[in-house]
């Protein structure tokens, strides 16, 4: 049985036609970053059609805060995108997911790559001691189509800037080719298949490595494949491995 509660959007940050991102009030919302809520929108009489999405904010902060891509012909996210500060939510009592730290392994080099809104469960993991603590290097990949949809681009430089010995950020455009120094250009998979991403980010991919994959199911699954080749499998708790994702794409 689902437990609603009402809350009021706080903030709107509109990164371009197609992503958002919502500041939600909650009271007492406790949650480990990597997990997820899911919002509606209040209804009426109907029962509250849900979306889940993982918190970007650093658990313990005043509002919890959502990046969110418009699906063009979706039930839930244009209506999400038009709301503004003051309007109502509802938000599920509960987080849910095991996108977690608590779920990965030990290792000397952490890897996070997302697609497009996959960043989001990153953003909180950055926020947070723990992973500092843990790994002795992160490197945050984001795979998008254009430079446009770069979003939270300043936190992810002030962190670098903050932990240049042990943080890196690399972005990664698909869609437009034009060199820009520091990006690269292209897939997430074929990058790590050309050794490009590894050169880029001065890490490698090996035993010592975890690896988080966040986003578009297909990069999923073509990443799995190219780090298999590698000797990278996914971590299972009964057999132990180097690789750990989360696919939450809804409709
Ligand atoms: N349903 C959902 O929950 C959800 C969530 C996010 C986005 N979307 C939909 O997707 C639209 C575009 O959003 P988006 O640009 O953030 O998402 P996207 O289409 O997943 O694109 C993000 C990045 O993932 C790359 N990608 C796609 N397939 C890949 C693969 N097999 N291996 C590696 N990389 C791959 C894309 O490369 P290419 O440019 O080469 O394709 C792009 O660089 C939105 O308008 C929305 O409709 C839906």
């Amino acid at each position: 049985m689902t437990t609603w509660m009402t809350t009021k959007v706080h903030a709107v940050r509109h990164w371009h036609a197609g992503l958002f991102s919502l500041q939600v009030a909650a009271e007492e919302f406790n949650f480990k970053a990597g997990q997820f809520a899911r919002i509606a929108l209040p209804t009426l009489d109907s029962e509250p059609v849900p979306r889940a999405y993982s918190m970007v904010n650093a658990p313990g902060d005043p509002y919890l805060e959502f990046v969110i891509a418009k699906v063009a012909d979706g039930e839930v996210t244009p209506q999400l995108q038009r709301l503004e500060a003051g309007d109502e939510l509802l938000l599920n009592s509960h987080p849910s997911g095991f996108f977690t730290l608590d779920h990965v392994p030990a290792g000397e080099t952490l890897w996070m790559l997302a697609t497009g809104t996959g960043i989001g469960p990153y953003l909180s993991i950055l926020q947070q001691a723990e992973v500092w603590q843990r790994f002795r290097q992160v490197r945050l990949v984001h795979g998008v189509r254009t430079e446009a949809d770069l979003c939270y681009r300043d936190l992810l430089y002030s962190i670098a800037d903050q932990r240049q010995q042990q943080f890196s950020y690399q972005p990664v455009l698909s869609r437009d080719n034009q060199p820009t120094k520091g990006y690269l250009h292209g897939r997430i998979p074929a990058l790590i298949g050309s050794g490009d991403l590894e050169h880029a980010t001065s890490a490698v991919f090996n035993q010592q490595s975890q690896v988080m994959l966040c986003g578009n199911p297909a990069m999923i699954h073509d990443a799995r494949t190219v780090l298999a080749e590698k000797g990278l499998q996914k971590h299972l708790r009964r057999k132990p491995g180097q690789i750990t994702m989360e696919q939450y794409w809804a409709e």
